[in-house]
């Protein structure tokens, strides 16, 4: 199975919206096949696996990490692929959270007499896949949040200014993960200090990729249409959320904005800003399944305070800031002690360059 779950990784980036998936065909305890969802809309993982196997897979084991499909998608269900095959058992990691297969492709192996096993590493498999199970399970994508601080703990000057705090190494890293993640959001704050281009430049793309969506969160409608991102629609796509007052109040902009290619999107508003979970449920409603959270300060706060972070990707730089009014990374509400904090779970630290990354997981997926 951690065979299987190695070789679905490789789908990571150009799969999605499916999960990833890898399958070993075993036979007399000897590896006879093996393969993996290579790319969205092509031939799933078990049957990569079965046709490297051809006649060996006859009465052999299958380890596969996802549940094996029993509709007609985009391919021919699996399981007709598996029962044809010969396999006598199969041993999944995980039931696949999809309402049109939800454990129905294991019963139709079971009732058609093949040996039926579920739960083996299982909680590897849906980390592994925890954007799929999060989008399907909650209508969210996974959200990982993302920043660079000095060794202070601060995420800016006082000025505002943030660049660089992080090495060339951190950005090289940031843009590979920005490389897999369908959509960078970031906060009107973030794209006035920084007029940031927020595309991957740093790292390669999957061929299969477009670039990553530009999501900037700004109730009050103040994006200069002139400065990036918003003015580099040709680069990667821009989609502006934004309340319904301020497509009134600032209708000028709103039109300056669209004839730079954005998409203007209006969002219900909730205390302190846009209605963030609405925003999240839109971009999953588009597809989107992973998405990366680039600051600044106050959306991070609102982020953490609405509990919608799922993961953390903290640079640390050997940099003492050493400024009393420098920003700090979370901006929340004021007064929080330290019985609420949120804890944090499965924390790693790796030198990358100069820098820490320190990373972890604030939520279950
Ligand atoms: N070191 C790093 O990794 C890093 C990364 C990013 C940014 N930064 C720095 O962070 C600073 C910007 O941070 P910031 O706090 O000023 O701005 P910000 O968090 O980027 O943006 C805040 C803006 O987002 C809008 N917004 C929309 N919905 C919101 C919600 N639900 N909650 C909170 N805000 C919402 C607010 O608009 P309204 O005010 O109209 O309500 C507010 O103006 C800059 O200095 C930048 O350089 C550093």
């Amino acid at each position: 199975m951690q065979r299987a779950l190695d070789l679905a990784a490789r789908g990571l980036g150009r799969v999605e919206p499916n999960p990833m998936v890898g399958a070993v065909v075993v036979r007399g305890g000897e590896v006879v096949g093996e393969g993996f969802h290579a790319r969205f809309g092509g031939p799933h993982a078990e049957v990569v696996a079965l046709d490297a196997a051809g006649d060996a897979a006859r009465g052999a084991d299958l380890y596969v990490t996802l549940e094996p499909c029993c509709h007609h998608g985009k391919t021919p269900p699996c399981t007709q692929a598996v029962l044809h095959a010969g396999i006598r058992r199969v041993v999944a990691a995980v039931t696949d959270p999809f309402p049109e297969v939800g454990g129905r492709g294991l019963a139709r192996l079971r009732e058609a007499g093949v040996a039926v096993e579920v739960g083996l590493m299982e909680a590897e498999a849906r980390r592994l896949n925890a954007a799929f199970f999060k989008r399907v399970l909650t209508g969210l994508p996974l959200v990982i949040a993302k920043w660079a601080m000095t060794l202070d703990g601060r995420l800016a000057a006082g000025s505002g200014r943030s660049r660089w705090i992080s090495s060339e190494a951190g950005r090289r890293r940031v843009h590979e993960v920005r490389a897999v993640c369908d959509a960078v959001i970031v906060g009107a704050g973030t794209v006035a200090a920084d007029a940031p281009s927020l595309t991957v430049r740093l790292a390669p793309l999957p061929e299969v990729r477009p670039q990553p969506a530009r999501v900037l969160l700004d109730d009050a409608l103040v994006t200069d249409p002139a400065r990036p991102p918003a003015s580099t629609v040709a680069d990667a796509p821009v989609l502006v959320y934004t309340s319904p007052a301020a497509l009134e109040r600032e209708a000028a902009r709103a039109d300056a904005l669209r004839r730079a290619g954005c998409e203007v999107i209006e969002s219900a508003e909730a205390e302190g800003g846009l209605d963030l979970r609405a925003v999240l449920q839109d971009l999953a409603r588009r597809g989107m399944s992973r998405v990366l959270l680039e600051g600044g300060s106050r959306v991070f706060g609102a982020f953490f305070a609405a509990r919608l972070v799922d993961r953390v990707m903290v640079f640390v730089a050997p940099k003492v800031l050493g400024s009393a009014n420098a920003i700090s990374p979370v901006a929340g509400p004021a007064g929080l002690e330290l019985e609420t904090a949120l804890a944090l779970e499965d924390m790693t630290a790796t030198p990358i360059g100069p820098d820490v990354l320190i990373e972890g997981r604030a939520s279950d997926y």
